[in-house]
């Protein structure tokens, strides 16, 4: 089934700017950063509309890892800050965010639930020091990284040992290179795997996603 198909919702019922979206899967930094600044004002009303709900299955899943409530989490890629909410609704309390977008900042910001907000691209270093995170989730944002092994590198750097790495990936991107990304970090003894998700709804109500569409949820342990 697909969502504007099933009456469930339609291009009508989200912005412009939503039923872009495939759009961008392989944009630039500045056009990403413009899109997402762009569609800051009204991401909060158009995700649900489509049916969106990885923040909180995310949060669950640091609650399942034991991940402690007033442990430092990096929220990578958080947007206009549904993924924080979704970790503070669940009794997280140190929450840093970092997006491309600032228009999407300020949204975050105006949520309350970050400690800490900064600008920063994905596909450079993080520019943290080691170890100073119990635990990273970068949830609907791997679409557009493409320095993919660096990236998991830097999650691992950041987190300390033993603490937890959460991402989502589109199924249809999750192909040979990005596996490769995972199994070399995997062979460099930087992380475990803990749990590979079966396919599972992304924007069920976006005709451009529907039922074609999934996202795996992936969870690592850090060494
Ligand atoms: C679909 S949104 C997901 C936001 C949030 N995690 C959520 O689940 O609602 C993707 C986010 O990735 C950000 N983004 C895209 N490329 C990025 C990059 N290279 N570095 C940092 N953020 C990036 C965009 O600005 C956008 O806010």
């Amino acid at each position: 089934m697909t969502g504007a198909s099933n009456g469930n919702s339609s291009k009508a019922d989200i912005s412009a700017t939503a039923t872009d979206l495939t759009s961008m899967t392989n944009a630039d930094a500045n056009t990403l950063a413009d899109y997402y600044d762009k569609w800051a004002q009204s991401y909060d009303a158009d995700l649900p509309k489509m049916g969106y709900d990885a923040p909180k299955r995310a949060a669950e899943i640091m609650r399942e890892q034991g991940v402690a409530f007033d442990a430092p989490i990096l929220d990578a890629g958080c947007g206009t800050g549904l993924t924080g909410l979704e970790l503070a609704k669940a009794g997280y309390t140190d929450i840093t965010g970092i997006d491309l977008s600032l228009e999407s900042l300020q949204t975050a910001e105006d949520k309350e639930v970050y400690r800490h907000l900064k600008k920063r691209d994905m596909n450079k270093t993080l520019a943290f020091g080691d170890n100073g995170f119990a635990a990273v989730q970068c949830i609907g944002t791997l679409t557009y990284v493409r320095e993919t092994r660096q990236l998991f590198s830097e999650f691992c750097r950041v987190v300390k040992p033993g603490g937890i790495v959460c991402f989502t990936q589109r199924t249809d991107l999750y192909d040979d290179a990005f596996i490769k990304a995972i199994q070399a970090t995997t062979r460099a003894k930087k992380w475990d795997l803990i749990s590979h998700s079966d396919p599972m709804p992304y924007l069920p109500n976006h005709e451009d996603f529907g039922d074609r569409k999934h996202i795996f949820y992936d969870v690592f342990r850090v060494k």
